[in-house]
């Protein structure tokens, strides 16, 4: 089956957070290689109910890391609010954002965060990401995953490599998909 079938069959829903728009970047970049519509895109900010979320069979989460490994203050409150809906149904994907230089002891920890809840409940989560090619030594995103749970971008440090890797976990959920 050909890739662009395949999206017209799933429906896909990105939802994100962010501060100074790096995370919307790599949003948009998402659903330009995924081939989804801007009305699709969600901004947690404009979010009015989160039962727009259970339209979508997959939906790509993503958030900035800030404060000590935490994730976007919004991503607390429509986790809470997603517990009373069943998503046995779909499939989620994160995809977080990080500093491995300057926050390289909380690098990334909005992943660990968003994992946990989603684990939480019970949803299946696809898309784990290579940690290879990170200048991680001394990361607890390390010690806890050889393989990330999902895309890591750092547009800090590393963003000559954002839309290679943006590209390639986007046609890895997709072969995720079609097999
Ligand atoms: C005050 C502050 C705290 C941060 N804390 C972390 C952190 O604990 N871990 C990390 O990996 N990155 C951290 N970062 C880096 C951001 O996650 C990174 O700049 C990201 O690209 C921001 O995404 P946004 O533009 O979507 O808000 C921090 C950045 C700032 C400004």
């Amino acid at each position: 089956m050909g890739i662009l079938k395949l999206i017209v069959m799933i429906k896909i829903g990105i939802f994100y957070a962010t501060i100074s728009k790096n995370t919307k970047r790599v949003a948009e970049l998402i659903a330009a290689t995924l081939n989804v519509s801007h009305n699709n895109i969600y901004n947690l900010m404009d979010i009015e109910t989160v039962d727009v979320m259970l339209q979508y069979d997959l939906l790509i989460l993503g958030s900035p890391t800030y404060g000590k490994g935490n994730w976007h203050y919004l991503w607390e409150e429509i986790f809470d609010e997603m517990k009373r809906l069943d998503f046995s149904h779909a499939h989620f994907s994160i995809f977080c954002l990080g500093d491995q230089i300057h926050h390289q002891k909380t690098f990334a920890g909005a992943m660990t965060k968003m994992y946990a809840a989603l684990t939480e409940k019970k949803v299946s989560v696809i898309g784990a990401w290579s940690s290879q090619d990170y200048e991680l030594t001394d990361s607890p995103m390390l010690i806890e995953y050889q393989t990330f749970p999902g895309l890591i971008i750092d547009e800090i440090n590393q963003s000559n490599l954002t839309e290679a890797r943006t590209i390639s976990w986007c046609n890895q959920l997709i072969s995720h998909l079609q097999s």
